[in-house]
């Protein structure tokens, strides 16, 4: 050995080498790496590349995807891969090339062919995901110049976007695929490609064409930085030194030989070899695991065996990486017999979708094994399929069979501290054996399993009769768990239906479940456990009559079951109203333009809050938040955490110079504490590190206070409000409920959702020295707001108060009020300390601590005719406001304003309640109630039609307003619109004959059911206040002739500065080039409005064409005196001649207000319209769905800017598709926040959205009152995606009626697997066992 100590007492000299790496093509050599350093952090904080962002710090969302390269010297390749830079230790890197957005293109140099497409096809709206798509792609194209399609969908499956709904960035990235993209309508002997040339052909004035493609650069692989020389070098030279990095508290060894790493296991017995660190890392970070001394065997050879025994099986080494293994078993698959290659399809089964790309190429097989994660997918696999382990210490070694033991972690059954996984052996199968595979997850691709299972039966040879079984089971309790009593107990019996029977009550009794068990789902998880053991029997079922005919096969009717959804991606057609032929080309308004930052969001140029670099003497903030939901605080003592290394300050509510927030939402907890998550104090420290660590080591006592309320049903027993009850009511609801023929009643659930902005909530304060000046730069939908909180934080006036904010990296509503007081919590500890405060929450306290959209609970009365004609409403609706009044009120009232959606209703009234809980608080969100209030009423209506035994689209249809009419708040408005897209939408989405064709689909397939739903929409944009549309601008002419333009609206990636720019280009008659708009701040326009309510382009574009009018007025006589000058001449001109070239706008604001006396109020400027139509499959075993295919008529009038209307419309309506179908907050029955991270809490990913997606913006129509007759579209699309839901609803009414299910169910949102399961009532679910629920302690419970 090397080194024979290896010890943290030496100081860095002594023990640590320099870490030599290289970064885009530049050497960076670290003298004192420190172990606990990842190279997220080391890129941005030191190497200063801000490009690579920060999304969750777990693995899980991509946004920090970067490529390493490394040489392999055995073999003289280099290779490629991508991963993601937060999981990383900087100490793994020694030898490897780190290539960043920046090393590939820049504005500066070149902009790489992946940046400009995603650019130019407008796959970037916020750009906070953006380089990490880049990198994904770049790093497959570095591997495969033309990928396919299936790789895309494996490279993309890690990154999340929360903005565009993915169709964009899949587009651009297939347009370096070698495969065609047409949409395989063959059968109807026309391709949608050759359909685009036609329509791009302006037909009937519709244009298809979002960008140019014939525009793009070429792929050049020539032009790719090239590995470093001296890297191949150091790879022979440094092979067999050990290498020690000694940091402030752990020590990182990598030994070169296997017999080096066996006595340092030996020595570190507790050390854990690391190698991913896909398991260790997140456990140090999230659980506070800290290991003082990690043992790196990246290098020893042996670890990466790969031996094939054509007769016996593969022996893979324990260090190499799941994507590895997915590769060597894709070979073998494609080499060897079915039959012998049971066990590897299995596997490969589950390597397509567990985790992301990213997460696949760090894990090694080892690290999987070994960790024994609870729902691993590979240990139920190898477990079944008897494969052994290879083990190694310095005593010799051993082999180990992989089974339910050693999965149980049985002590006789394990590696001792010193042994090392060398290999894992995976045996061929035998003749007469089966193996599959299963898992369920809450999303199709990247989201641990809540099941999964690995099946392996073997059979006396040429009979059916079981000679060995094997089931496993994984996400079930804390390992993966055995069935091996049952297994035991079945074998000598035949594979049929008596044994199936008695194979689940076996397999129910052994592996039980408790009620309270963690993660909950419980019986979900007990019916998933059968559902996949009948899987199962179907399975070898099909493969015993394939081998022996006379074995039964598959019933026709349950075939479908076997085959597992598809993973797909999107593709789809996008259809707007082309620009006036006469229309100048220097024009954009109206044309697809592309992002103003899109090139820079994608070499990460872009700057947002945290890019922006150090400044001189600042600190970091963490938070302390509250552990109770309601309790009193005793004391707080920061004396431990003062003492830590880095720490300057704890802040606390005594440190607010004047106002604390207010009596309802105090800024840092005051005296008591009402909700688990709310600020108690913060720590300043020099590193977020050091602020972190000693966060946790303040000590608060609390005294618990009663209530604890939690749940809407709690806050109405103890009458626990926010505000007064609001009504809306019209016509005689008594009187019409005698007359209607029938009259039902019910209750929906509507959960909650997260913003899951990528971009967390960031703000940095900078005190100044003279006059209490406060500069700040936040990321916020709402700038004035957040100077205004900190101005009465402080107790100074608002004109020493500067705030900025050029972009956010997504807000969707989260980012209207939270931000102010984020600001101002900074701006106290600037105030206190004297120094600069960075203030950026972490994903888990951003989850925790900002709140997110209502859940509400709705409960109905509906009178109707026999006919589907509804007659009388009784609304109520209570949403959980959590624990301060925030913007509720707002929001309720909202819900009930506009709950009517697109249906007239004589005779209704509603009523709504906004309940105060101890959770914490919910704020705005996209729709603001709309997306709530209105599903609500879609839901009824579709109770309605199973009441009148009629499909649901004719009570909508015979519901829906027709002509000019009022709404429930007596506004008028013209429904023509709406008609219009409903019309366009049921025909172009074909929606008669596909309905067909899934009746048919259903009554052909038992275990699999197909629905289509289609949804019309009235969704009014805007605030009930005409002072809250009021916008301002200041344009500036220089002498040059540029322009720069500033307004009071702010960019969250809904490309509000592109629109300003197309505006102020339009009225100036100039070219965009010549507008400049770099950031919004409260110092050029003053007293702003929130961005939000769909009208930030509305009203800012107005004040933007106020003041270039101005301006254009003031030039007339100049310009025509001189029409044929220059715009810098006439500029120099009205120069010389004392002309200001400096003009405000200022737009008042439309006219909006509502009484709620009297009911009524032209609430809204205007409403936008649109339809929905989607299609679904349903797994009724599993729960799980398909979206198969979405069609949205969207009534967008003139659009300014169709690139980014529809942009928003398909982002919009993912994020619909999330609240309704997937996304589910877990909150613990003491209010308790589970899900804080994108591993707990799902958004969309790239494989749920509708594989085919088609979207238009209907023609010919205009909205005068808007700025070029335009329309807001911001928000409305969210609620489309409520189509996913009704035609899930659809298909599990379907399953349902077939199995002679006739009475009413409750179907809440978000229909996740789980509750689709759970309605699928069936044989199975009638058989698992069910908890008396007083008996137990449930995990997590409804909020709504
Ligand atoms: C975002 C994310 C998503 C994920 N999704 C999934 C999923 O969908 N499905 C799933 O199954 N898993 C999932 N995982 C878990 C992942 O598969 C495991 O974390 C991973 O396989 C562990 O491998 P590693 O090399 O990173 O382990 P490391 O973190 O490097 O090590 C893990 C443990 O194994 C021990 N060890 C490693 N190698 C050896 C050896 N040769 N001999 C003895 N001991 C050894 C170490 O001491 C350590 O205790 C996910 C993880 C993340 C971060
Ligand atoms: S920040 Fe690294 S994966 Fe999310
Ligand atoms: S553009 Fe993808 S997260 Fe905003």
């Amino acid at each position: 050995m090397s080194r024979s100590s290896f010890g943290g007492m030496m100081s860095h000299s002594e023990t640590s080498d320099a870490l030599v790496f290289f970064v885009n093509g530049r050497k960076v050599i670290e003298k004192n790496a420190d172990p606990e350093v990842n190279l997220l952090f080391y890129l941005r904080k030191k190497l200063r590349l801000t490009g690579t962002k920060y999304g969750c710090g777990g693995g899980g969302c991509g946004a920090c995807t970067v490529m390493i390269s490394r040489y392999d010297s055995s073999n003289k390749k280099i290779r490629h891969y991508s991963v993601t830079a937060c999981l990383i230790p900087i100490c793994s890197l020694f030898g490897a090339a780190v290539t960043t957005v920046e090393g590939i293109g820049s504005t500066k140099t070149r902009i790489h062919p992946v940046q400009e497409r995603i650019a130019k096809g407008h796959g970037t709206q916020c750009g906070f995901c953006t380089p990490g798509m880049v990198m994904s792609i770049y790093t497959l194209l570095r591997n495969q110049l033309q990928p396919s399609t299936e790789q895309l969908i494996e490279t993309l499956g890690g990154n999340l976007c929360r903005c565009t709904g993915y169709r964009p960035i899949v587009e651009s990235g297939k347009s370096f695929s070698a495969e065609s993209s047409c949409c395989q309508m063959k059968g109807q002997g026309e391709c949608c490609l050759d359909q685009e040339e036609h329509e791009s052909e302006n037909k009937n004035n519709v244009c298809t064409k979002l960008y140019e493609k014939e525009e793009f650069l070429p792929l050049d692989p020539t032009q790719e930085l090239i590995f470093p020389p001296e890297l191949m070098r150091m790879a022979e030279e440094s092979r067999k030194k050990t290498l020690v990095f000694q940091g402030e508290r752990v020590t990182w060894i990598s030994p070169a030989t296997l017999n080096d790493l066996l006595e340092l296991k030996l020595q570190y017995p507790q050390a854990p070899l690391v190698l991913g660190n896909t398991f260790v890392g997140p456990n140090m970070k999230f659980k506070d695991v800290f290991h003082p001394v990690i043992i790196s065997p990246t290098r020893i050879s042996e670890l990466n065996v790969v031996i094939i025994d054509a007769n016996q099986g593969l022996t893979i080494g324990a260090g190499c990486s799941l994507a590895q293994v997915k590769e060597i078993l894709t070979e073998m698959v494609l080499k060897l017999p079915v039959e012998k290659t049971q066990i590897y399809r299995a596997l490969l089964k589950h390597l397509r979708t567990l985790a992301g790309q990213q997460i696949r190429i760090m894990a090694s097989l080892g690290g999987h094994i070994v960790s024994r994660l609870a729902a691993s997918d590979l240990n139920p696999v190898l477990g079944a399929g008897n494969c052994v382990l290879n083990l190694v210490s310095k005593e010799g070694t051993q082999q180990l069979p992989l089974n339910g033991h050693f999965l149980a972690g049985s002590p006789n059954a394990n590696l001792t501290s010193e042994q090392v996984l060398v290999s894992v052996f995976i045996p061929l199968s035998k003749k007469w054996e089966f193996v599959s595979a299963f898992r369920q997850a809450q999303r199709q691709q990247n989201a641990l399993a809540i099941v999964n299972s690995g099946m392996r039966v073997r059979f006396k040879e040429g009979t059916n009769t079981i000679m060995d079984l094997n089931i496993l089971y994984g996400g079930i309790g804390s390992a993966t768990v055995s069935a091996s009593k049952s297994c035991q107990q079945l074998m000598g019996r035949a594979w049929n239906e008596e044994m199936l029977d008695e194979a689940c009550k076996l397999v129910l009794d052994e592996v039980t479940i408790p009620g309270s068990s963690s993660g909950g789902m419980v019986e979900y998880k007990r019916t998933l456990m059968i559902s996949f053991l009948f899987k199962f029997y179907l399975e070898v079922l099909q493969d015993l009559n394939v081998r022996d005919p006379r074995y039964p096969d598959v019933p026709n009717k349950f075939q479908s079951v076997l085959e597992d959804f598809p993973l797909t991606i999107p593709h789809g057609t996008q259809a707007y109203e082309c620009v006036d032929s006469h229309q100048p080309p220097q024009d954009p308004v109206g044309r697809p333009v592309m992002h103003q930052s899109g090139i820079k969001h994608a070499t990460g140029e872009a700057i947002f809050c945290d890019d922006m670099p150090a400044i001189d003497e600042e600190l970091f903030l963490a938070v302390v938040t509250s552990t109770r939901p309601h309790a009193k605080i005793i004391s707080i003592d920061a004396s431990e955490a003062l003492a830590l290394p880095g720490v300057v300050d704890v802040i606390t509510a005594q440190d607010v110079p004047a106002e604390n927030g207010d009596e309802e939402e105090r800024l840092y907890a005051q005296d008591e504490v009402i909700c688990v998550g709310q600020i108690v104090c913060t720590v300043a420290a020099d590193s977020y590190f050091h602020a972190k660590q000693a966060a946790k080591k303040v000590n608060v006592v609390y005294e618990d206070m009663e209530p604890v309320i939690v749940t809407i049903k709690d806050a109405v027993n103890h009458k626990s409000f926010i505000g007064s009850e609001k009504k809306l009511e019209q016509g005689n609801i008594k009187e019409a409920f005698q007359t209607a023929d029938q009259i039902i009643e019910g209750e929906v659930q509507m959960g909650g959702q997260e913003h899951f902005y990528m971009e967390t909530q960031s703000v940095l304060v900078i005190p100044k020295t003279e006059d209490k000046e406060m500069e700040i730069y936040v990321s916020s939908q709402d700038a004035a707001f957040v100077q205004e909180k900190v101005a009465s934080a402080l107790g100074i006036p608002k004109n020493r108060i500067m705030c900025h904010m050029r972009r956010a990296g997504g807000g969707f509503g989260g980012k209207m009020t939270k931000p102010a007081l984020l600001g101002a919590v900074a701006a106290v500890a600037a105030n206190k300390t004297g120094r600069p405060i960075r203030f950026i929450l972490e994903r888990g306290d951003d989850m925790l601590i900002t709140g997110g959209r209502h859940p509400l609970l709705g409960k109905y009365k509906i009178g109707f005719m026999n006919d589907g004609k509804i007659k009388a409403a009784d609304i109520e609706y209570y949403i959980n406001g959590g624990c301060t009044p925030d913007e509720s009120e707002m929001v309720i009232e909202y819900a009930l304003l506009k709950l009517e959606n697109a249906y007239k209703i004589p005779n209704l009234r509603i009523q709504g309640w906004v309940c105060k809980t101890n959770l914490p608080s919910n704020t705005a969100f996209r729709g603001f109630g709309f997306p709530q209030g209105a599903f609500v009423t879609e839901y009824w209506i579709t109770a309605v039609a199973a009441k009148c035994n009629l499909p649901p689209e004719k009570v909508r249809e015979l519901n829906m307003y027709k002509t000019i009419d009022r709404t429930i708040h007596k506004q008028q408005f013209d429904p023509k619109n709406l008609i219009r897209c409903w019309d366009e939408c049921m025909e172009k989405s074909l929606y008669y004959s596909r309905k067909k064709a899934i009746e048919l689909f259903n009554q052909q397939n038992y275990w699999k059911k197909r629905g289509i739903a289609i949804v019309p929409m009235k969704f009014s944009v805007g605030y009930p206040k005409t002072y809250y549309h009021q916008a301002a601008a200041l344009v500036h002419i220089y002498t040059d002739g540029s322009v720069l333009i500033t307004h009071g609206g702010t960019e969250l990636g809904q490309g509000l500065n592109t629109k300003m720019i197309q505006v102020a280009s339009h009225e100036l008659k100039i070219p965009m080039s010549d507008v400049y708009l770099s950031e919004m701040n409260t110092i050029t326009v003053p007293n702003t409005v929130a961005t939000a309510g769909s009208i930030g382009a509305d009203v800012n574009g107005k004040a933007v064409q106020i003041a270039c009018q101005t301006l254009m007025k003031r030039l007339e006589p100049i310009i025509s005196k001189n029409p044929n000058g220059t715009w810098k001449e006439w500029a120099n001109d009205a120069f010389a001649q004392s002309i200001s070239l400096s003009a405000t706008g200022y737009f008042r604001g439309y006219k909006a207000g509502m009484d709620w006396v009297k009911g009524e109020g032209d609430v809204f400027p205007y409403f936008v319209y649109g339809t929905a139509c989607s299609e679904v499959e349903v797994d009724c075993l599993t729960g799980a769905h398909k979206n198969t295919r979405t069609d949205i008529v969207m009534d967008a009038c003139f659009s300014i800017n169709p690139a980014i209307d529809i942009g928003q419309i398909e982002g919009a309506f993912t994020q619909g598709v999330g609240l309704y179908t997937l996304e589910e907050l877990k909150y613990s029955p003491e209010g308790v926040l589970y899900t804080r991270s994108p591993n707990e809490y799902k958004i969309p990913s790239i494989t749920d959205i509708p594989e085919e997606l088609n979207v238009s913006l209907l023609t010919s129509t205009k909205n005068p009152i808007a700025i070029y007759s335009s329309k807001g579209l911001g928000e409305s699309g969210m609620f489309l995606g409520s189509s996913v839901f009704f035609a899930v609803l659809d298909a599990v009414t379907a399953a349902r009626k077939e199995r002679g299910l006739t009475e009413t169910f409750t179907m809440n949102s978000p229909a996740t697997p789980e509750l689709i399961r759970k309605i699928c009532v069936d044989k199975f679910t009638d058989l698992i066992p069910r908890d008396d629920p007083k008996s137990y302690k449930p995990w997590s419970i409804p909020v709504a």
